[in-house]
């Protein structure tokens, strides 16, 4: 759910009119009278919601491919859509938006910097993906996590291999760890060694020369085949001793690298349980099918499509802080300024005024974007002051 209801106050509070879908929060545990008590209305048809003036959404155009193409036709022209769009990924499914004159706004394109962290949900959907994972994969496993001293003999606590070590591979550490299993961890980026000691894992030490491997923005970079054929070989044997492998490993805006292969897989004692998190971006093991649980020579691999949903109240809870700080910042004086000088906003704008504007979306499509995102003068007669920065204006506040 894009806003649980205590979402709803701080929008009210700078002027918006709330309106909520029928129903649309009760699986994650808010239901319709909550929103009502905080001050929204509970719409009657999905249609008016879809014509409203700013549309919050989990997912829309290329990461919603049962509904967008039927949404986009109803949206009003000048709308602002907030969703996670997957812009890299389906390219072409902004295209709509632009010719419907929607303003389309992608989560997943945020700047990781830390005037945006409150609004990140990357981070946030990773961090309950990385705690589920661990749950889901100690279900499949027919041993328990920790260490049990019994009267009926000692039995060994389980072994946990996390590969990437990002938002998502350190909340499964913590949670593999509070578990009770024995948890080692490995990342390209060296940096983060002492976050995985911090938490209880033994970092595993693989000979690669990892001098190119973090970008500027702290992400990992693609690496050759070369490098990634050594890690396997490298890696071969830890993971032939783990009973959960977790793999998180991905590069932005790539398809993420495979550093399980079969053999490796086959390698592993029967029972044992791989579970890629990198699924929906590929896999980071040969055999993943994503969205689908695989029995190969007895280990299980699990590719699990979208694991924040199986936790939708704090799911949602943090969703709805994300995009209701970064609708509120683009806030002021009570109208919403689209201000192209803002890193946070020119990453993450998709469409506007007819036309697909986010630069890397545009080299995706082929097409050149243009040099000046087109502009729309403030609706009121008063001319924008010089120094107000430059950008769309849209009244929050609209006379019934
Ligand atoms: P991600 O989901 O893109 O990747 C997950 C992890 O996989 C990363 O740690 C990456 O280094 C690792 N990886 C890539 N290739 C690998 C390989 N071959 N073997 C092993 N591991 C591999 O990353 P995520 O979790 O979204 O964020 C990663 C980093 O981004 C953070 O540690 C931080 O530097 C930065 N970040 C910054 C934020 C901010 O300042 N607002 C918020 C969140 C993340």
């Amino acid at each position: 759910m894009a806003l649980v209801p205590s979402g709803v106050s701080p929008l009210v509070k700078v002027g918006f009119k709330v309106l909520v879908e029928t129903g649309a929060g009760t699986a994650a545990g808010f239901p319709d009278e909550q929103y009502v008590q905080k001050g929204a209305k509970i719409a009657a048809s999905r249609d008016e919601i879809l014509a409203a003036d700013v549309l919050l959404q989990v997912r829309a155009a290329g990461a919603n491919a049962s509904r967008a193409a039927d949404d986009v036709g109803r949206l009003r022209s000048g709308a602002l859509v907030i969703a996670t769009c997957d812009p890299l990924g389906e390219p072409k499914s902004a295209e709509p938006y632009a010719a419907a004159g929607v303003t389309l706004l992608a989560l997943e394109l945020l700047p990781r910097i830390t005037r945006a962290q409150s609004m990140d949900i990357l981070s946030s959907m990773a961090t309950v993906a990385g705690y589920r994972a661990v749950l889901v994969a100690a279900e499949a496993l027919p041993k328990m996590f920790p260490m049990m001293m019994t009267a009926a003999g000692t039995l060994a606590p389980a072994r946990v291999f996390v590969v990437g070590a990002g938002v998502a591979g350190l909340q499964a550490i913590a949670t593999a760890k509070r578990l009770g299993a024995v948890v080692s961890a490995y990342d390209v980026r060296a940096a983060v060694k002492e976050q995985c000691q911090s938490l209880g894992a033994k970092f595993v030490e693989l000979q690669l020369d990892t001098g190119q491997t973090e970008d500027k923005g702290g992400y990992a970079q693609v690496m050759d085949e070369q490098f990634y054929e050594k890690q396997r070989e490298m890696m071969t044997r830890v993971v032939a001793e783990s009973d959960v492998v977790i793999t998180t490993a991905a590069v932005p805006g790539k398809k993420a690298p495979i550093l399980l292969t079969r053999p490796m897989v086959e390698g592993m004692a029967p029972g044992s349980v791989v579970m890629d998190l990198a699924a929906e971006r590929g896999g980071n093991c040969e055999l993943t099918r994503p969205g689908e649980t695989v029995v190969h020579s007895g280990v299980t691999i699990l590719g699990p499509a979208n694991l924040a949903s199986e936790v939708p109240y704090h799911a949602s809870q943090m969703y709805s802080k994300n995009i209701t700080t970064f609708l509120l910042h683009l806030v002021d004086k009570n109208k919403i300024k689209l201000d192209l000088d803002d890193e946070i906003v020119r990453d993450t704008l998709i469409t506007h005024r007819g036309h697909v504007v986010n630069e890397r979306v545009c080299e995706l499509l082929g097409i050149t974007p243009l040099a000046d995102v087109p502009e729309e003068k403030p609706s009121s007669d008063e001319p924008a002051e010089a120094d107000e920065p430059q950008g769309d204006i849209y009244d929050i506040k609209k006379d019934d």
